[in-house]
């Protein structure tokens, strides 16, 4: 039910105007493109996307809408953060599509070696059980650590850091409850393999 829109949609670009064989075309042209940016991001995030600094997030494997919604965001300054709002004021509309595409085509498996009952109920629907999002927009939560999750939930429950569905859900958020939801994320394990 929840997935439609997203099927919907890629319905509709494969059976638009544009012939098949010049998107792939573009997707390739767009991923080696984002490759060579992607040197800019690796000290922090890899070049798989795997993080290499406990205070950045795996990106490798993300939707590539979610990342192309965050680096806008942060250029365009909804969404604030001291590195990457530097990193991303320079990047153009052109530059974001490639490096989404880039980071996105990478594969990301997760492994859950706790007791999947003690997954956080209230998150399981759109973050998946381990982690894997299940939503097209959401993004992977699978290894993040857990200051890194933390940080988020609370960004999202004082406004600084907006969204339509996280605004209310963490709203409602103890401290406990999100050091509870951050510390299962976080325990599972990720694995990326970068793909060309
Ligand atoms: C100096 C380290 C550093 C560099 C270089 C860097 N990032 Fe980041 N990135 C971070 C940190 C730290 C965060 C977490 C921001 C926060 O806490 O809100 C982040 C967050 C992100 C996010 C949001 C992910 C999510 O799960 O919400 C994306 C997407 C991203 N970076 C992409 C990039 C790309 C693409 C580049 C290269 C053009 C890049 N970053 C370069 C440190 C870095
Ligand atoms: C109905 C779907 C839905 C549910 C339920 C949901 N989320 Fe989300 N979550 C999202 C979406 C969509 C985003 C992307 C927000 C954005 O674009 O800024 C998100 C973003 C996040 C982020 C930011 C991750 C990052 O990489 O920066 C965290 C952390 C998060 N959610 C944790 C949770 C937790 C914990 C719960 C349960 C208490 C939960 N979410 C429940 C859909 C959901």
């Amino acid at each position: 039910m929840i997935r439609l829109p997203h099927i919907l949609s890629c319905g509709l670009v494969l059976g638009g105007l544009v012939p098949a064989g010049d998107l792939l075309a573009q997707a390739t042209s767009d991923r080696e493109a984002g490759r060579q940016l992607a040197g800019q991001c690796r000290t922090c995030h890899g070049l798989d996307g795997l993080a290499q600094i406990p205070i950045a997030p795996h990106i490798g494997g993300e939707p590539e809408s979610y990342i192309r919604n965050q680096l806008t965001a942060f250029r365009d300054g909804t969404r604030e953060h001291e590195m990457m709002s530097i990193v991303a004021s320079s990047l153009t509309d052109e530059q974001i599509a490639a490096l989404a595409a880039w980071y996105a085509g990478h594969r990301i498996t997760a492994e859950v070696t706790a007791d999947p009952a003690d997954a956080p109920d209230l998150c399981v629907s759109c973050h998946g059980v381990d982690g894997l999002h299940l939503v097209e927009d959401a993004p992977n939560l699978a290894g993040e650590t857990n200051i890194y999750i933390d940080t988020q939930l609370k960004a999202f429950r004082n406004g600084k850091r907006v969204h339509d569905i996280m605004t209310p859900i963490a709203a409602d958020l103890t401290d406990a409850e999100i050091r509870a939801a951050a510390d299962w994320y976080a325990g599972v394990e990720v694995e990326i393999e970068l793909v060309e």
